[in-house]
């Protein structure tokens, strides 16, 4: 399968192994909440492979030197509610000192449309990276939506983690925002007829929360 350049599939084997436990529908609640949090912290990783670094001048216990830090302000981390959350955990775990923002979306089970509920960002959004967080990407209404109203309030530099992604999501998604890279531990073939990826693995956030 090709996928747009965007798109970046992370194959690591710690992610890979993850993303079958989160799949299995024998994993209970509390283990599908530790998995994802685990996957935002590895998808994390290789999402931030490019934050540019400033050298500072320290005192190590044994001399001097001059060592890198993370240059320019706080990243923002903004998960769609609910199952975003789980996701932002291990992106927190990471970078505990970014901000937060929240875009509140459900689809509608008819249309498939994202309805927006809740949006609250950060006001300096524009001079920050943002990381967008969600871990399903099946028709990505949701996805587009979300970054559409990021990008209106002034975000420039997004990316966009999910843990597993539909063909047609990623597709869809690159068209509309190729300027944002995306990274998933997967890319499934199929959409069914309510719109869940196939094989998937279900409502994340009816796993993520117990409910249904
Ligand atoms: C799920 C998921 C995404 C969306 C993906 O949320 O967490 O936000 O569906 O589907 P899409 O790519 O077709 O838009 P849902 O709307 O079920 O809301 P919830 O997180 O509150 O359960
Ligand atoms: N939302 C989910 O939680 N799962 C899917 O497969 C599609 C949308």
């Amino acid at each position: 399968m090709s996928l747009p350049h965007s798109i970046h599939v992370v194959s690591h084997p710690l992610v890979q192994h993850k993303l079958t436990k989160m799949r299995d529908k024998l994993t209970s609640s509390a283990n599908f909440r530790r998995l994802l949090r685990e996957m935002g912290l590895l998808l994390g990783y290789d999402a931030t492979r490019d934050l540019p670094l400033v050298h500072t001048h320290i005192e190590t216990p044994i001399e001097s030197m001059d060592a890198p830090l993370l240059d320019g302000k706080k990243l923002v981390i903004v998960p769609i509610l609910r199952a975003g959350l789980g996701l932002a955990e291990g992106l927190m775990d990471l970078m505990p000192l970014a901000r937060m923002g929240h875009v509140g979306l459900y689809r509608d089970p008819r249309t498939l449309q994202a309805v927006e509920y809740y949006f609250r960002t950060p006001g300096d959004i524009s001079d920050r990276d943002v990381i967008v967080c969600d871990p399903m990407l099946a028709t990505a209404h949701s996805a587009i939506a979300a970054v559409d109203r990021l990008k209106e309030t002034g975000a420039k530099r997004l990316k966009f983690i999910c843990v597993l992604a539909s063909e047609q999501g990623a597709r869809a998604f690159a068209e509309v925002h190729p300027d944002v890279p995306v990274f998933t531990a997967a890319v499934d073939a199929k959409l069914n007829d309510h719109g869940y990826i196939v094989p998937g693995l279900g409502d994340a956030g009816d796993r993520l929360f117990g409910t249904r």
